[in-house]
């Protein structure tokens, strides 16, 4: 709502359906059921409420935001209060869903210390219901799982690694290269992993290792066998400035929609279509007819004074 929108007691949006919540346990019996996974990237409130009440089942407060949002060239440059600041946006618009904060880069790349210490913070300073990190890294996991923090792993192309990768390369081209992504889907798993986002990875490889794993895979860039997929907001609904992926649908077009109405509006005020008599706000009669009196007399005041002032000129001549 506008902030000068004034509530006349009715709720300002309509009540929310109670649902059962998204756990971490939930999603493992979803790959359980054949119950594919929806994940998608939210970084404010509106947008996360939008894909709570949509029934998105898992939001990831990504590092994307980075990019998407701050308009980073990578994600390497995102701080740790800047994703707690976007996930505590995200926790008060989210219901349902289970609300996943993305470390970011050097938040967990030293001591296993000092990434638990950062992931304490998601939990208690942002309300993250678990943390995603990237990397096969086996001992932090298993001693967030240990701190009652649950994670879920990302393998195969990690953005964080940009300058070791060379780019954004698909991952896991070899069949070497596959088992070893195998056994670090495993070794993430078996140290308290309750999901692991696989990115950029050929379908074949996601195929194999989401029909081994006990855990939910949710796939970006890696085909439809995993067990749940996960898009970028802005590349869903075409808010990127840039081309699309191959593993991008666009379901909107967003940049479209937003720059007509921007345009309209521009227009609207330069021609003083906007705004409107309706939509200003007005005094009641009673008031408008005192200023009207007011008006008048001090219109007749005027005219008086005038008059004297001439008739003093003329007497003066
Ligand atoms: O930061 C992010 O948006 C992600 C998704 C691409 C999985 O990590």
């Amino acid at each position: 709502m506008s902030l000068t929108e004034f509530s006349s007691g009715a709720p300002l949006s309509p009540p929310r359906v109670p649902l059962p919540k998204v756990t971490m346990p939930a999603l493992t019996e979803m790959k359980h059921q054949g119950k594919p996974i929806s994940a998608l990237t939210a970084y404010d409130y509106s947008t996360a409420r939008l894909a709570d009440e949509a029934g998105i089942d898992l939001i990831l407060v990504g590092d994307s935001l980075a990019m998407v949002v701050l308009g980073h060239e990578n994600t390497l440059s995102v701080t740790v209060d800047e994703m707690l600041h976007h996930t505590r946006a995200v926790r008060r618009a989210v219901r349902r869903a289970l609300v996943v904060a993305d470390m970011p880069f050097g938040s967990y790349h030293s001591a296993v210390a000092e990434g638990l210490a950062n992931a304490v913070r998601f939990v208690k300073e942002a309300g993250a219901e678990a943390v995603k990190i990237e990397g096969p890294r086996v001992e932090l996991v298993r001693a967030l799982t240990e701190a009652e923090i649950p994670v879920v792993g990302h393998l195969g192309l990690t953005p964080q690694s940009v300058h070791r990768m060379g780019g954004y390369r698909v991952q896991a081209r070899t069949a070497d290269a596959v088992l070893q992504l195998e056994a670090d889907a495993f070794a993430l798993a078996n140290a308290g992993a309750g999901a692991i986002v696989l990115e950029g990875v050929p379908r074949e490889a996601a195929e194999q290792i989401t029909a081994a794993l006990p855990i939910p895979t949710i796939g970006i860039g890696a085909g439809p066998d995993c067990d749940g997929q996960i898009l970028v907001f802005h590349d869903l609904v075409n808010l990127t400035f840039a081309p699309p992926a191959k593993f991008v649908r666009r379901y909107a077009d967003a940049s479209a929609f937003f720059r007509s109405a921007i345009e309209r509006y521009r227009e609207d005020v330069e021609h003083r279509a906007f705004p409107s008599d309706a939509e200003s706000y007005h005094l009641p009669e009673s008031a408008r007819r005192m200023i009207r009196i007011n008006r008048e007399g001090a219109d007749s005041m005027a005219n008086r004074v005038a008059r004297e002032e001439l008739n003093q000129q003329s007497n003066r001549r």
